[in-house]
């Protein structure tokens, strides 16, 4: 290959454009994309100050967005796929039927069409409303880049999302094709330190039916977590199929901390997926760091969300900047 400093400057000038198109959308997102683009107003400002007035008042909020932002950008990319309504769209999947918080993005969307129309995209509104609520719940102020535009495409067959009995490295694997690291995949299952699930997610593979067996018992969870289960929270019938479990202890449970790996530690994950990140001896090792590290975790959480808000991202003309966000235009 011929080196740039032999290439004639046309040449060169195909060569890094090639190059900004392989490095894909992410590479044309800006930090501050939208200053000066919304009239008088500052869209980060506006988006912030709707999620804080809802976070006073619904702090679970956090984890609505949280999984939110997980469940849109590991489908195609964080383009605003998973807020189009309608049938055979990506909301309509299985795993994205419990996903909450999209009335939060469509009256932040509301707002921000009064004060300049057609401007701010819906997958931009995702990621700012995320980073505000994860701070607002006790994790860092990251900063993003901005400059996403919403695709022309939703598909619930496109909706390819990890199962909750996952090993370490299935989910290794899952976050891989991401281009997330092993690390950077544990660092990420630290959003299970807010929000809750549901009995009917752990009665079969952990209390009542491990491994397949009818009644046996999940061996990796810590043997008075599991009694409290069964006894007290999720008891062996079907009407307490519905009822909360948090993923983290009851009072960390709206705080972005690293309590999580603390519990999984203890063998008091909720899910087999986060309590195998601390059976198997490949990711062990991680968890420990992060129980043992406070601001590490706070760190590379930002770090790892930045990451993630990347994926696949339409920039430029690509796309649309949808005027409602559960519509294509
Ligand atoms: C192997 C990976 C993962 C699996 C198998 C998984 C699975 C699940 C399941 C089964 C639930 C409970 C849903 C319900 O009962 O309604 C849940 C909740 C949640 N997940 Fe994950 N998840 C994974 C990774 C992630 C990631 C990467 C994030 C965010 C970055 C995330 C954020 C959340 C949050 C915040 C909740 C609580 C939601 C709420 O309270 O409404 N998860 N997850």
């Amino acid at each position: 290959m011929a080196s740039a400093a032999r290439m004639s400057a046309p040449a060169l000038m195909v060569a890094l454009a090639v190059l900004a198109f392989a490095a894909g959308g992410s590479a044309q997102l800006q930090y501050g994309f939208y200053k000066g683009k919304c009239n008088a107003s500052d869209v980060e400002a506006v988006v912030q100050g709707i999620v804080k007035a809802r976070f006073a008042r619904e702090a679970p909020i956090v984890a609505y967005l949280l999984r939110l932002q997980f469940h849109e950008c590991a489908v195609n990319g964080c383009d605003g796929g998973l807020l189009i309504d309608g049938p055979g769209t990506e909301k309509t999947a299985p795993p994205n039927l419990s996903v909450k918080g999209y009335d939060l993005i469509a009256a932040i969307k509301a707002e921000l069409e009064k004060r300049c129309p057609g401007v701010v995209s819906c997958s931009d509104i995702e990621i700012l409303a995320t980073r505000d609520a994860v701070a607002l719940a006790g994790g860092l102020a990251y900063a993003v880049r901005t400059g996403r535009r919403d695709r022309r495409q939703s598909r619930a067959s496109d909706v390819n999302l990890p199962a909750p009995e996952y090993t370490a490295a299935q989910a290794v694997g899952y976050y891989a094709r991401l281009g997330m690291t092993p690390y950077e995949t544990v660092v990420l299952l630290g959003a299970h330190t807010v929000g809750a699930t549901h009995c009917s997610a752990i009665k079969n593979s952990r209390l009542y039916g491990y491994g397949g067996r009818p009644g046996a018992t999940d061996p990796s969870m810590d043997r008075a977590t599991a009694s409290v289960y069964k006894k007290w929270v999720c008891p062996n019938v079907t009407s307490s199929d519905g009822n909360t479990v948090f993923l983290d202890d009851q009072w960390s449970a709206l705080k972005v901390d690293n309590n999580y790996y603390k519990n999984l530690q203890l063998r008091r994950g909720v899910l087999s997926v986060d309590q195998n990140l601390y059976s198997d001896g490949s990711t062990r090792w991680i968890v420990d760091q992060l129980a043992n590290n406070a601001g590490l975790f706070q760190a590379q959480f930002a770090k790892v969300l930045v990451k993630l808000s990347e994926v696949n991202v339409l920039t430029g003309t690509q796309g649309e900047i949808r005027k409602v966000c559960s519509k294509f235009n």
